[in-house]
């Protein structure tokens, strides 16, 4: 581990190479110990990091999933978009199992508030684009319309929390009139301002400036490890639009969410499941038919950890994941769940083949061997080991963590 982990460097991103939900929070977990300081840059409660810890499954949607280790500072940065009863819940039930997140947690003050009614607006809007272009399947958490305001020039920010309530009172009079006259959504003025009240009293001395926290990520003190939220497809700019998120999911995203000079990333780790799945709407050219789509859902546990929808499951596309390390500039990758193709007598794959560019199906030979569990690269069956040979031919990018189970520790490190 120790000679991986040097080999990251002072600031490392941990992106996610698919449509989400590839499991970064389990690397971030595991990586965590190494670093001072872990980020979250993009993005809101549509995120979902399901850990084990302690023998419990638990889902994170705004604290990064290391948030579990005492210690670390926490940073959520200026491009996310927070929903502050949700995060407020996060602390105190973390507080409950005995970890403190308040006094190591700091939050832009840039970083806009989710109000209520932008879920009621998030779900208008999937109403009408059902009976017109048809859907996105957003997770009806409000991203899209935070995000929207925020274009608009109209957001609030976590600064306002450091304002008076007169003030406040005024911010949110000017988005209900917005929400009813362009969505006619109508929003509880009295009960959104009680809500950001609330919350003031507990996060106000969490609050920090772009200067503050500019000079903190790019003081060569800290060592700090950059969580990313959704992933790469999913990315308004460089995803298979319209079916993304709002929000800027990459490594460029996450520098440029944080306030951090790009200069200063030391490495990016591409996160991949062994297959893929996706939620919501859009093209999925690797869906796979049924009954190997349930295979892989039960198997995975693929269901949203969010929304709690079936996830579509499919193959690995080898074009989405070169794409992906393009943009991102992977040095390496996390492979993701590999046990789960463990029963699979032959594995798609979708390649480029021939050299012309054409697009086809390989099927790799499968291992049907357990592979839970195994924590060296010697143990997998000599066709698992092919299959991650494989994916480092094809994109020429090393597999160096590979997850082979849910628990933590259930992951191979390799140094070479
Ligand atoms: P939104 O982010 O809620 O607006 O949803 C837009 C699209 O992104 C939908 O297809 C969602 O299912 C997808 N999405 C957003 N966040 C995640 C995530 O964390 N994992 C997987 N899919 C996500």
């Amino acid at each position: 581990m120790n000679e991986f982990i040097a080999s990251l460097g002072q600031i490392c991103a941990v992106i996610g190479a698919q449509w989400g939900d590839e499991g970064k929070g389990k690397a971030v977990d595991a990586l965590t110990e190494h670093f001072d300081v872990i980020a979250r840059a993009s993005g809101g409660a549509n995120a979902g990091h399901t850990i084990i810890f302690d023998g419990k499954k638990r889902v994170f949607h705004l604290l990064p999933s290391g948030s579990f280790h005492a210690g670390k500072k926490i940073i959520l940065g200026a491009g996310m978009v927070i929903h502050l009863p949700t995060l407020l819940k996060e602390i105190a039930e973390l507080g409950q199992s005995g970890v403190e997140i308040l006094p190591r947690l700091t939050i832009s003050s840039a970083a806009h508030i989710v109000l209520d009614c932008y879920k009621d607006i998030d779900a208008a809007l999937e109403e009408r684009r059902a009976e017109t272009a048809g859907k996105i399947g957003t997770t009806k958490r409000g991203i899209g319309p935070a995000y929207m305001f925020k274009a608009m020039r109209a957001g609030i920010r976590m600064e306002s929390l450091t304002r008076s309530a007169a003030e406040l009172r005024r911010e949110i009079a000017t988005i209900a009139d917005m929400a009813r006259s362009l969505f006619g959504v109508s929003a509880d003025a009295d009960g959104e301002l009680e809500l950001l009240r609330q919350a003031a009293d507990s996060l106000r001395g969490c609050i920090a400036g772009a200067d503050e926290i500019a000079e903190f990520l790019n003081s060569k003190k800290s060592r700090i490890l950059i969580e990313g939220a959704q992933a790469t497809l999913l990315d308004l700019d460089h995803g298979t639009y319209p079916y993304v998120t709002s929000s800027a999911t990459t490594a460029a995203g996450a520098i440029h969410g944080l306030g951090m000079a790009p200069r200063r990333l030391s490495s990016c780790i591409g996160v991949a499941k062994a297959y893929c799945t996706r939620v919501g709407e859009g093209e999925f050219i690797t869906e796979a038919a049924e009954p190997a789509a349930g295979r892989l859902r039960e198997r995975g546990g693929e269901y949203g950890a969010t929304t709690g929808r079936p996830r579509r499951c499919g193959w690995l596309s080898i074009p989405n994941l070169r794409r992906s390390a393009t943009i991102n500039g992977f040095d390496c990758w996390n492979i993701t769940k590999l046990d789960v193709l463990d029963a699979e007598s032959e594995i798609p794959v979708f390649m480029e083949t021939g050299g012309s560019g054409a697009l086809s199906w390989k099927k790799l030979p499968g291992w049907q061997a357990s592979t839970v569990g195994a924590t060296d690269f010697g143990e997998l069956p000599e066709r698992a080991q092919d299959f991650i040979a494989f994916i480092e031919q094809e994109t020429q990018i090393p597999v160096r963590l590979i997850g082979t189970g849910q628990r933590r520790g259930e992951m191979i490190v390799r140094n070479v």
